[in-house]
């Protein structure tokens, strides 16, 4: 049977671990070859190999994507292995918790170039490509951080928030080239990223206990959900679903 992917040439940005991880070895499996863009080369070899140990298709590319160069540079390597790129998966990102008032500018701006300004630099290398090869889909990750505050998260939910619109400004914008844009919005996942910031807000006083953590979305999300929820997105399974906003947090934001 095929791949829900099958015929697909995807990027992934920030595909080595985590959901991005999850994501790199699902499409994979699905049948689309894959491109993994990180800044963790470890990790991204270590993703090739299981992809192709099962079979599959992938390549990395080591990138810091909120550079232009690298991102210029790592996009011109996936085509030459790959050719035109008609999946864009935007996962890379980070957090910085901290209180509003010690943040510094420098972080502010390091935190808006990681997570936002990745988005830009991504979409722009790679639309071109799938505007001439008639279409594609791209799949951007906010979070539930987008439309409802954690503490001590000011800069983040504000980076996620601008994750959600450039998703459905870019559906509007492009729409009538075949292009498909949405986000994906998770709750907790157990990640690096999200093992981090349950153990960092604790440490400053937030209340991230399992009992706290069952009240709003039950239990830990697994990143294979999430990737399950990319995966749909950027399939053509979700033919007429633009400029959309997934949640993927069993309720969390429901309430
Ligand atoms: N884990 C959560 O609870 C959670 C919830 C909602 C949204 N998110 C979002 O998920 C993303 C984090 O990913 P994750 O939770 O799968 O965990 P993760 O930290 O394992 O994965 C992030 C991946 O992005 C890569 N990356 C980070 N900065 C990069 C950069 N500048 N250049 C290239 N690669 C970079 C990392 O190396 C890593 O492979 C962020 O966009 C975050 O906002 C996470």
């Amino acid at each position: 049977m095929a791949g829900r992917l099958q015929g697909k040439i995807a990027l992934i940005s920030g595909g080595a671990t985590g959901m991005g991880g999850a994501a790199s070895r699902l499409f994979a499996a699905e049948g689309a070859k894959v491109g993994i863009v990180d800044r963790n080369v470890e990790a991204g070899r270590a993703a090739v190999a299981d992809i192709q140990n099962a079979g599959g298709t992938a390549v990395f590319s080591e990138a810091d994507v909120a550079k232009s160069a690298d991102v210029t540079r790592a996009v011109a390597e996936v085509n030459a292995a790959l050719g035109a790129i008609n999946v864009l998966f935007n996962h890379a990102g980070t957090i910085i918790i901290k209180p509003f008032l010690e943040t510094s500018e420098e972080e502010w701006d390091w935190l808006m170039d990681v997570n936002v300004k990745s988005m830009f630099l991504m979409t722009k290398a790679v639309l071109p490509q799938m505007i001439a090869g008639g279409g594609g889909s791209i799949v951007c990750t906010s979070s539930i951080s987008g439309i409802v505050s954690t503490p001590l998260e000011v800069a983040y939910s504000t980076t996620k928030g601008a994750c959600q619109m450039f998703a459905r400004a870019i559906a509007v914008d492009f729409r009538d080239k075949g292009i498909r844009c949405n986000a994906v919005c998770p709750g907790f996942v157990r990640t690096p990223h999200g093992l981090r910031e349950v153990k960092e807000l604790a440490a400053l006083g937030i209340d991230t206990s399992d009992a706290a953590l069952a009240a709003s979305q039950g239990r830990i999300c697994e990143p294979e959900e999430v990737a399950r929820a990319a995966l749909f997105l950027a399939s053509d399974e979700a033919s007429f679903i633009n400029g959309t906003h997934l949640f993927v947090d069993n309720g969390f934001t429901a309430v």
